[in-house]
């Protein structure tokens, strides 16, 4: 599969590390310690063109396939995930819904803001009443001549701080819910009656914010709709079309993720000695290698593939993509444990970036569906 990899994209890894190494890598534990990526930082993603990995060259974007943008996923996660967090929103949840259901006008006016990280754009679904039953949200949109009128609040919205554009779902027909009662708004910064709520504090993922979103009377043009007004209660299905492509991605990030904590517990195993000689030696420690490596190597093939099935048919694989997260993201977790077990002391301290990597992977089991809805998910499909 390696082989496959076409020289455009060989090229753009290598710079990819060459960034994660000289320009990511040395402030990573800054960004933990403030909670702040560096502007610095994100005018150097801006010109490697990073916010717009997935859209499409007419739209100023890299244009990169789906295998593409997870490999390119998968080198960023091997530092801080809160740079692939940063981009995440661009390339994935915040701008598919557009560029899957939206109309031309829509493509033109807003993708290629999204793809030069001009623009940051975010996606509103959870609510509150809405987590895992993303269809039991409870914002509405009221028609109003040739606007909607939304009221409600959205929370745990990454980047939502930082969003200029945000991608809301709301209720245009209560009795429906997801047979077509949820509408997909593109709502700006700006918009009289939208504000940014309250800023979580997480348990990881310092760097990048998780926020609520307050709509209070906002007023959103119904040109505003995902798709035009053809499209009104046809939101549920563009959310869940989305998040299809995200769970891949998020399987590419656990992934790069996982195969950092093997090498930096293959280092430690090599280089720590007790009972005078390097802890590698040990068969303990070598089974917990082993199975990590032997796991990140069945991870990848399973992303490739599914990454490269949605490259060849389209958007439709729905049961492939709850399988990459499920298993990627179990698996990272999984080997973030190992790693830590292997570092011993070492691992649970700050100082070393293996405590870091196991708060952070720990909320991919969770964000963009949790591991009991992917599991639900492939079920269904395998019923039906
Ligand atoms: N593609 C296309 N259509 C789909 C679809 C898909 N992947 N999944 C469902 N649909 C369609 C169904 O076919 C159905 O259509 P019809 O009415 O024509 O039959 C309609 O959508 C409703 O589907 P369901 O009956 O399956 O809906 P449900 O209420 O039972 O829920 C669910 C399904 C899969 C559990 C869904 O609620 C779900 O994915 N939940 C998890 C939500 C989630 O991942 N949230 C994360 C938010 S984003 C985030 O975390 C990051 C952030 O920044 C906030």
């Amino acid at each position: 599969m390696q082989n496959q990899i076409s020289e455009d994209i060989r090229i753009m890894l290598e710079t990819i590390r060459r960034f994660v190494k000289k320009d990511l890598e040395p402030i990573s534990r800054q960004v933990e310690d403030e909670d702040k990526i560096p502007p610095e930082t994100v005018r150097k993603m801006r010109e490697l063109g990073l916010f717009g990995l997935s859209i499409p060259q007419e739209y100023e974007g890299l244009g990169l396939s789906t295998w593409g943008e997870c490999l390119v996923y998968e080198e960023l996660s091997k530092t801080n995930a809160c740079f692939r967090t940063r981009i995440a929103t661009n390339n994935g949840i915040g701008s598919q819904g557009i560029l899957l259901d939206g109309t031309e006008e829509q493509k033109q006016k807003y993708l290629p803001r999204l793809a030069s990280g001009e623009w940051t754009a975010c996606f509103a679904l959870s609510e509150p009443e809405a987590g895992s039953d993303a269809a039991n949200i409870q914002t509405t949109a009221l028609k109003d001549g040739d606007k909607y009128i939304l009221n409600g609040v959205k929370h745990f919205i990454t980047n939502g701080d930082i969003a200029d554009l945000a991608t809301v779902f709301a209720l245009t027909d209560k009795g429906k819910r997801a047979k077509g009662g949820i509408t997909a708004f593109l709502v700006e910064k700006g918009t009289p009656g939208f504000e940014v709520g309250t800023i979580e504090r997480k348990m990881g993922l310092r760097g990048t914010h998780t926020c609520q979103l307050i709509f209070d009377n906002c007023p959103v043009p119904e040109e505003n709709i995902v798709g035009g007004a053809l499209m009104t209660g046809q939101g549920f299905k563009t959310a869940m079309r989305t998040l299809d492509k995200g769970r891949l991605t998020m399987g590419a990030s656990a992934l790069g993720s996982a195969q950092r904590l093997l090498g930096l517990s293959l280092d430690y195993a090599k280089q720590r000695v007790q009972f005078k000689q390097p802890i590698g030696n040990f068969q303990s420690v070598q089974n917990m290698l082993a199975d990590m490596a032997t796991q990140i190597y069945a991870a990848r093939q399973m992303l490739y593939h599914a990454a490269q099935l949605r490259d060849e048919k389209g958007s439709a694989v729905i049961k492939e993509a709850s399988m990459v997260k499920l298993f990627c993201t179990e698996m990272a977790g999984k080997v973030a444990d190992m790693a830590v077990q292997i570092h011993g002391g070492m691992g649970y301290m700050k100082d070393f970036s293996v405590e870091r990597f196991y708060r952070d992977l720990r909320l991919t089991r969770i964000y963009e569906g949790t591991s009991e809805i992917q599991r639900m998910v492939i079920a269904r499909q395998l019923l039906k």
